[in-house]
């Protein structure tokens, strides 16, 4: 068991809860008003069973440490210090004899690993390694802050690391090492990756030139978890309060890149989108959030993801595009000011509607009731009375609309379940994804899915969302013990569907899960149907007959499957 495990379970979610809020007893679980927002019906719930306290309408809480996090600001160190007291688990001496055990303390062991690559890439022996930096614009005082470095095999790496006292056991749980003397980085340039005090808690490595895989990051582990770690965040930290504003980039690269240009108040996230725990560690800098993802469609596709996290987070966030280039490290290298981008950034409103634009006509009445509609989703789901004004107001000057119309619009606008097609998803604060990780996860029903379920994992579609229910299904009923799942999440999802299903028996629980999966055979399907049409309406298609032979066999399958 980890620490952290070891000390939330010693921890009794139902009075770390009651401290800052009155519960009452419903069936299994607590309920209570939220202490995340003002509210008239009660939307906490804290389930003692899975020592999970959680909040439904603003999707905060979690296991012990989580909920203190979010309750008190704090970051996870911190929580995990004053639960540690709490739970009477010595921190200091416990961790540390624990990682005498184990052989070591895992900082230290990255800062060693870190130091180890840094005098490597700077022996004269591996100049080309530094020319490849060189060449690709970087100064060498770059190099030097990034503290870049080079992985020049196992063997070396191993044995310095051995002398300094670290264990094999630890070597080989830190990532570093896939076995004894394999260094996972291998011929890789490497970038460590801090937390927020400046410790390395992990690393990421670039292939020299071009190959696959480009980058390989390190496992996650105790101290590393990528989606809340922000690359260059402690060398931009202090900027980023002094700017009051903070750009956020895709990677490493565009990361060091800005800065050498004098953006110091940069930072990258590795791959995916912004999440909810980087907006809540930058909202202590700065509350102004400028992101800018790569132009392509999977940079497009995670801007809308990170809005989307963003909502009700109490943060502006910007929208920079740099048209023309491919990131903003090519921009740069292409000589564009940056600077200006910044100042003219669109808020997301603007963005968004820029980008519903290209779809629809806005300048016609019905284009912008079109636009109208697709924003409708975002604004239902903002709780502030005062922001919403805000965002409404900039809807009517982008649409040049008065506000009148748009209230009246959110007014007749009732939730559906906004993924493809959940038509008969009921649960109304939460996804189809979303609910079928809670149903798996609080009933195990992992054989019902499979029995019902008429496609494979990889037709399921690429979203934060699915990834989780894909390592969860790959889990199946021992996923408690998988290290790569976020668990809190999936508690909290279980939690929602239990009490969905408090007053209900196991024939109608288990129905409802099963118009989950049909509901999921049907997004598919639809999915697949819609890219079919529009294969067979485009005049290129070189293949017309396969494809009419496709349609027609999906026609079939939805036949059977009862959709058509
Ligand atoms: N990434 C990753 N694994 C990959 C590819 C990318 O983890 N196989 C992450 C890395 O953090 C990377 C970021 O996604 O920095 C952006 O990827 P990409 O745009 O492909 O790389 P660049 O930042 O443009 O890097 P470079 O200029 O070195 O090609
Ligand atoms: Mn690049």
């Amino acid at each position: 068991m980890s620490v952290s495990a070891d000390i939330e379970s010693r921890i009794d979610i139902l009075e770390l809860a009651s401290r800052y809020v009155t519960l009452k007893k419903t069936g299994a679980n607590y309920k209570w008003l939220s202490p995340f927002k003002q509210e008239k019906t009660p939307s906490f719930v804290v389930s003692p069973a899975k020592n999970i306290a959680y909040c439904f309408a603003t999707h905060r809480g979690g296991g012990p440490i989580k909920f203190l996090m979010e309750v008190e600001n704090l970051e996870y160190r911190e929580a995990l210090e004053i639960l540690a007291k709490e739970a009477g688990v010595e921190l200091k001496t416990g961790y540390r004899e624990r990682e005498r055990d184990a052989g070591g303390d895992i900082y230290d062991l990255h800062k060693a690993a870190k130091d180890y690559y840094c005098r490597t890439l700077r022996k004269p022996e591996h100049a080309d390694k530094l020319a490849y930096l060189l060449d690709r614009g970087l100064s060498m005082e770059t190099i030097d802050r990034f503290e870049l470095g080079f992985a020049d095999g196992g063997k070396p790496h191993w044995t310095d690391l051995q002398s300094r006292g670290f264990g094999e056991k630890m070597l080989l749980e830190s990532g570093i090492f896939s076995a004894p003397w394999r260094d996972k980085f291998t011929g890789r340039i490497t970038f460590p990756l801090c937390n927020f005090t400046g410790h390395p808690v992990g690393f990421t490595g670039r292939i020299i030139g071009s190959g696959e895989p480009k980058y390989l990051n390190s496992p996650a582990s105790q101290i590393f978890d990528k989606s809340s770690i922000l690359y260059g965040l402690h060398l931009a930290k202090s900027e980023i309060t002094k700017a009051d504003k903070v750009v956020i980039v895709e990677g490493q690269m565009d990361t060091v890149a800005l800065h050498q240009a004098g953006y110091r108040y940069a930072v990258g996230i590795s791959g995916s989108a912004l999440t909810r725990d980087q907006i809540r560690l930058l909202r202590r800098l700065t509350k102004n959030l400028y992101l800018c993802l790569d132009t392509d469609r999977a940079g497009v596709m995670a801007t809308f993801a990170s809005i989307e996290n963003m909502i009700n987070e109490d943060v502006n966030l910007s929208v920079i595009r740099v048209e023309g280039a491919k990131d903003p490290d090519e921009f740069l290298k292409a000589g564009g000011d940056f600077e200006s981008l910044v100042r003219s950034a669109p808020s997301h409103i603007a963005f968004f509607i820029r980008h519903a634009g290209e779809r629809h006509n806005i300048e016609s009445i019905t284009g912008k009731k079109a636009v109208v509609d697709e924003l409708l989703p975002m604004l239902k789901r903002l709780q502030s009375p005062i922001e919403l004004d805000l965002y409404v107001r900039e809807i009517c000057r982008e649409l040049d609309l008065g506000s009148e119309s748009v209230y009246e619009a959110l007014g007749r606008y009732r939730i559906k379940p906004t993924a493809v097609v959940e038509p008969e998803n009921e649960n109304r604060a939460f996804g189809l994804t979303e609910c079928l990780i809670g149903y798996l996860a609080e009933y195990g029903y992992f054989h019902l899915f499979w029995e019902n379920f008429a496609y494979t994992v990889a037709d399921l579609p690429e979203s934060e969302t699915t990834i989780l229910l894909r390592r969860l299904l790959d889990a199946g009923d021992s996923y408690t013990q998988r290290e790569d799942l976020d668990l809190d999440r999936i508690k909290s999802l279980a939690l929602a569907i239990q009490e969905e299903n408090a007053d209900s028996n196991t024939e109608t629980t288990e129905t409802r899960f099963l118009s989950l999966v049909r509901s999921l055979n049907k997004s598919i399907f639809e999915r697949e149907r819609s890219r079919l049409i529009a294969t067979m309406r485009d005049a290129s298609n070189a293949d017309p007959t396969s494809t009419m032979q496709a349609y027609e066999s999906l026609l079939k399958k939805g036949k059977k499957l009862g959709f058509l």
